[in-house]
């Protein structure tokens, strides 16, 4: 007998503290987005998110770089281990690697990231930084499909925020933040709802291909024009 699925299956791979994920797990607990968490995964032992994992009996999975003898030999092993957790679903969340192309293909679809720049802008790290410096108006942040090149996936929502006189990078970052998480939350609940896909490189919503990634405006995902 077979029974059907209710909640869709995801694991998450943070480096540092965790306030996307944070974000993700009160979503669920408050019944927002029907997921369930198979596995919270990093690269370093005193990351925030596992600790967050730990106290709401998420299983975790720690591995260290440094025990394997390169990128790839890591990555093969990490992925194998998410696999195996048996992730429908894989949510990078501050997870600060690039990963190998081999390891990562057989996930390509089922595997976003959030980026913390309204991309293709500013990829790679400095993103707050890199837009102050060139006098940009507007700061945002992306969740996109993940694909061999380093935040160059297609992408699926951005959030858009207006750069003010008084910020610096600190202030710019923390007031993105809370931006990042709406975002996150909102674009697992539609992929968990069978909305989101992609195909041939293109990302569909609710069966159709987008030309522009979905915007948040207010309290929701809208199709931008
Ligand atoms: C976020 O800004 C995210 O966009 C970037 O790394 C940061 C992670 O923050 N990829 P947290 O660990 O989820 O708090």
């Amino acid at each position: 007998m077979s029974t059907r699925k209710q909640h869709l299956r995801v694991a998450v791979l943070a480096s540092g503290r965790g306030s996307n994920f944070a974000a993700l797990l009160l979503a669920r607990e408050c019944g927002d987005v029907p997921i369930e968490f198979v596995l919270v995964a990093s690269d370093k032992a005193n990351a925030g998110a596992l600790a967050l994992a730990e106290s709401a009996g998420v299983p975790t999975l720690v591995l260290d770089p440094r025990d394997y003898p390169d990128r790839r030999a890591f990555d093969l092993a990490l992925f194998g281990r998410l696999a195996e957790s048996g992730a429908e679903l894989l949510v990078m969340a501050g997870f600060m690697r690039i990963i190998d192309g081999e390891a990562l293909t057989p996930w390509i679809g089922r595997m976003i990231n959030i980026h913390p720049s309204l991309l293709p802008k500013y990829r790679g790290l400095h993103t707050h930084r890199r837009a102050l410096e060139a006098g940009d108006r507007e700061h945002g942040a992306s969740v996109h499909y993940v694909t061999a090149e380093l935040d160059g996936g297609p992408v699926i929502a951005q959030v858009r925020m207006t750069i003010e006189p008084e910020d610096d990078e600190q202030r710019l970052a923390q007031r993105l933040l809370p931006l990042e998480h709406r975002l996150l939350v909102a674009v697992v609940a539609d992929i968990a709802a069978g909305k989101l896909a992609l195909e041939h490189d293109t990302v569909q919503f609710d069966g159709r291909a987008l030309a522009q990634p979905l915007q948040w405006l207010d309290d929701g995902l809208v199709i931008a024009d």
